[in-house]
This record gives C-alpha cells, sequence and structure tokens, in this order.
C-alpha cells in the first residue's frame, strides 16, 4: 500500500518548493573545464545541487561570483541564476564534495601525453581523493567519467585505484559509470537540451538508473551500454566527425582546380540517406571489392594526383583495404589449415560478380603457402557465363590468373562434403544457407568469420570473427 502524505510534508512542499528539487540527486562536478562548468550550469537549471570542484582557485572564485569562467552564449546567466539561488556553490575539497553529493562527475583534463597517448594524472589524482573519500562514506555514491579516455580506463585504472583507496566494492558499495559529453562548444547549452544521444555506461543497474534519472528531462529515452562501448563510441564518433570534415575538405580541393561546385556535389551527397548518410557500409567486416569501389576509389586517386592535389584520406583507402585482406590472411594462417573450406566467393551475397572479390586474394596467398581449399558459392558456377569475368580479373589482378585458372576445380556444388574434408572454414558471406551450415558444424571446427554471422559473437573460441 502506497504510503500517505502527511499534512505537514504537503504543507512543506507548498511553502518550501526548495524540498522537492532536493529529491534530484546532489551533484559534485570535479574539473570545472568546458564540459564541467556547462554540466554544472544546465544540472542547475534542471533543478540539481551542485557542488563544483577543481584545483585553479582563479576559476573557483569567478565561478562563485555567478559569473562564468569560459565564452559559452547563455552560460553566464545560468550561472550567475544557479548562484543566486544557491544550487550552485564551488569547493577546493573534491573530498567534501563527495560527502555532500550522491553523484559526482569527472570532467578534469586528459589532453595529449608526450607519447601521444592520454595523459592520465589529473584522472588518477582524482580517483584517489575520491576513493579516500569513499572510504568514509556510508551511503552509495555514484561516480560518472566523462572524459574521453581510451577504453578500458574507466573498469582499469579509475576502478582499481577507487577500489584499493576505499576498500570497497564497485557495484556493491559505489557505482560506476562511462557516460561521455556530445556537447559542440558554442551551442553546447542548445546540445545539452537535446543531445544528440545520452550514452550510459553503467557497472550495475542502479547505477544506471539513477543518472538516467539525471538526463530524464532531456532524453527520456538513453543508450544503457557497458562502460568500455560507452568508452569507445566517444572515440569513434569524434574520429568519424574528423573524417568526414577531412573528406569533404578533399572533394573540395579535388572540385576546385576542375571548376565543379564542392557544395552544390555535397549538397546532393548528403540526400542519400539510403546509402551515403546511413548505417549501410559502417559495420566492420571484410574488406570492400566488386566492379565499382575499387575502379572508382582508384581512379578518384589518379584525378587528384592528375590534378596535383594531396588527398591523403583518398589515397589511404585502397591501403586500409589491403591492410584488410591480409588481416584475413594472417588469421587463416594462424590456424596451420591444410584444407580450407570458404563459404561465399563473389563479392557479396546473391550476386556471381568475382570481380576483385577480395576472397580471391585471400584463396591466392593461401594456395602459395601450399594449402589446399574448396570453396562454395551458391550463385557462382565455373562456366562460360563467367568467361568475361574471368578475362577481367586476369588483366585487372594478373596474380590470380593461376587460381582463376584452376577455380573450376576448386568449386564445388557439395558444401556438406567440402566442410566435413576440412580443418577450417572461411565464411566471406552472410546468407541463412551459411548460417545454417555453419550452426550444425563441429565446435571442434575452426572458424574465421569475415560478415559477423551472428548478432552476438559466439562464445566458442574456435569461432573467430576479423575485427570482433
Ligand atoms: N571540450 C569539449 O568540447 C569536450 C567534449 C567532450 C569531451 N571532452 C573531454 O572532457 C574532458 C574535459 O574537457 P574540457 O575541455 O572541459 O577540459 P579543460 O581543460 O577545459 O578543463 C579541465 C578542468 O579540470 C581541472 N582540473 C585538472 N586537474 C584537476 C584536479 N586534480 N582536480 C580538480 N580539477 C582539476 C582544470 O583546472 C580545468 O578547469 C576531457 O577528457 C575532454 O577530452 C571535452
Amino acid at each position: 500500500m502506497r504510503a500517505k502524505i502527511k499534512s505537514h510534508e504537503l504543507a512543506n512542499q507548498q511553502f518550501y518548493p526548495q524540498l522537492v528539487q532536493k529529491q534530484k540527486a546532489r551533484v559534485s562536478i570535479c574539473g570545472l573545464g568546458y564540459v564541467g562548468i556547462v554540466t554544472s550550469g544546465c544540472l542547475a537549471d534542471l533543478g540539481h545541487d551542485i557542488i563544483g570542484v577543481d584545483t585553479d582557485n582563479r576559476k573557483l572564485k569567478t565561478i562563485a561570483r555567478g559569473e562564468s569562467p569560459i565564452s559559452e552564449p547563455g552560460l553566464g546567466q545560468l550561472l550567475t541564476a544557479g548562484v543566486k539561488n544557491e544550487q550552485i556553490s564551488v569547493t577546493g575539497s573534491l573530498m567534501r564534495a563527495v560527502w555532500d553529493t550522491d553523484v559526482t562527475f569527472v570532467s578534469v583534463g586528459t589532453p595529449t601525453a608526450e607519447d601521444g597517448g592520454c595523459d592520465m594524472s589529473a584522472v588518477m589524482a582524482v580517483s584517489r581523493q575520491m576513493g579516500m573519500a569513499l572510504q568514509a562514506k556510508k551511503s552509495f555514491h555514484v561516480i560518472v567519467m566523462r572524459c574521453s579516455v581510451p577504453p578500458g580506463t574507466t573498469l582499469g585504472l579509475m576502478r582499481k585505484i577507487l577500489e584499493t583507496e576505499s576498500g570497497k566494492t564497485m557495484g556493491v558499495d559505489f557505482g560506476l559509470c562511462f557516460n561521455p559529453e556530445f556537447l559542440r562548444e558554442g551551442t553546447a547549452i542548445e546540445d545539452f537540451h537535446t543531445p544528440p544521444k545520452t550514452v550510459i555506461g553503467a557497472s550495475d543497474k542502479l547505477t544506471a538508473s539513477k543518472i538516467a534519472g539525471i538526463y530524464k528531462p532531456v532524453d527520456s529515452n538513453p543508450i544503457i551500454t557497458s562502460i568500455e562501448v560507452a568508452e569507445m563510441v566517444k572515440y569513434v564518433d569524434n574520429v568519424w566527425h574528423a573524417t568526414k570534415v577531412t573528406f569533404g575538405n578533399e572533394v573540395g580541393r579535388i572540385c576546385k582546380p576542375i571548376a565543379v561546385d564542392s557544395h552544390e556535389v555535397m549538397d546532393i551527397f548528403v540526400r542519400d540517406t539510403k546509402l551515403n548518410l546511413s548505417p549501410y557500409y559502417l559495420k566492420p567486416g571484410f574488406a570492400y571489392g566488386g566492379s565499382c569501389l575499387p575502379k572508382e576509389v582508384r581512379a578518384v586517386q589518379h584525378l587528384a594526383r592528375d590534378l596535383g592535389v594531396n588527398c591523403p584520406l583518398v589515397e589511404s583507402l585502397s591501403i586500409s583495404n589491403w591492410v584488410q585482406i591480409e588481416q584475413a590472411i594472417d588469421m587463416a594462417l594462424a590456424l596451420e589449415p591444410e584444407n580450407i573450406a570458404i563459404l561465399g566467393l563473389a563479392f557479396k551475397a546473391n550476386t556471381d560478380d568475382l570481380r576483385e572479390s577480395p576472397i580471391l586474394q585471400v584463396m591466392h596467398h593461401l594456395s602459395m603457402h601450399g594449402i589446399s581449399m574448396k570453396a562454395y558459392d551458391a550463385c557462382v558456377v565455373a562456366d562460360e557465363r563467367l568467361e568475361g569475368q574471368f578475362n577481367y580479373i586476369k588483366h585487372a589482378q594478373p596474380e590470380l590468373k593461376h587460381l582463376i585458372e584452376a577455380l573450376d576445380a576448386v568449386l564445388t556444388d557439395d558444401p556438406k562434403a567440402m566442410l566435413e574434408n576440412a580443418d577450417c572454414v572461411i565464411v566471406a558471406q552472410k546468407t541463412p544457407e551459411i548460417i545454417k551450415m555453419i550452426n550444425e558444424l563441429s565446435a571442434e571446427t575452426p572458424v574465421l568469420d569475415l560478415v559477423r554471422l551472428f548478432k552476438t559473437p559466439p562464445s566458442n573460441p574456435n569461432h573467430q570473427g576479423i575485427g570482433w
């Protein structure tokens, strides 16, 4: 039965509305740079009491006056209101801030270290202080990591320091969370209120629900995931943004000397949300191939060189694609097979197009190591219909001539017998037929999966994925 509200509680709510707000998590924010100060202003605006912590006394004094230490539209007003309402206060003592709040957001700097990695000294320093504070704290406290750090940092470095210093256990005595920040400087307040997404990587359900509760007013449908995935998402997002900027700039560099309006080109490019700006082509898997992508990448590289234009991103595509093929070859060789079964030969499923199919390169290199192989592809029959393709391959990839001439003997229409005789299987296409074959295969037979056959990778250590 729901507990009755006592009349004096009702009266308090009526006459002291701030008591209702006190039910919101009390938040401390350690590191009041761009991320920390925006979060402070915005969470105060949502009704949270905020204790800001920094080692920079000048910054603390500025914030205590209700002024913004950075230039960010709208932030000054939020801080002025927060300080005036006594919702925002600051301190140099992180331990006190942890004791006096329910949740601590960590947004100290993680600049580039001398070796090009990530300088963790501030993260380590604040982890030690938070650990010491947790030692003396009875209630469940949640620590939310917001710094961009290499995957493994939160559950490795931070957790270890927190548990060692506090003598307590993550998930039992305190919660740990990685919650990446996606704000763009200049529109940070707007981004806080309409986030592109909210990602919460949490150590346990209670922690996830506490942090989801804080973000509920701005995003009622956050993405809950593991801490490591959340850490990686942040890096991948930014590398993707940098890739987009660089790609757009290279398009501009190629367009200008041939008097093509790069903006008109890209305006049309972005209108394609089926193939261009979409999840398509973005999942890790095998190398690209076929009659279009490799040929046209080469053509654009050639065009750029002809124009005297330097386009390192476009130039690097074929190199990276070849590295993916090499990776498959190395993984197959590491299995020391004698008889390999290949499932899928064409560059993608449901076609018989073998032109620049990357699995042919893998087969060529494995055969040079004396490994025998059979291949099955439901759509490929080595008869006169493939004559034209064979001529194309012999011309474009002369190194594959011997493989193509022997293809008739390599191809089989009896995949069952092929799999029974194989001591290793390479999967280069994802079809219901191939999934069934792999499901029925002995768990002892090593499988090299180039296409991510299953949504969740099998736990069988003999089933290896190329990028997962
Ligand atoms: N700036 C952005 O737009 C942005 C966006 C997303 C993620 N991030 C990440 O968030 C983190 C913070 O970024 P930022 O731009 O706000 O950094 P920043 O350099 O502007 O601010 C870091 C703050 O931490 C304080 N600090 C350093 N050591 C401290 C300690 N021991 N105790 C308390 N405070 C300490 C500094 O005095 C400074 O005020 C970084 O990991 C960054 O990569 C930044």
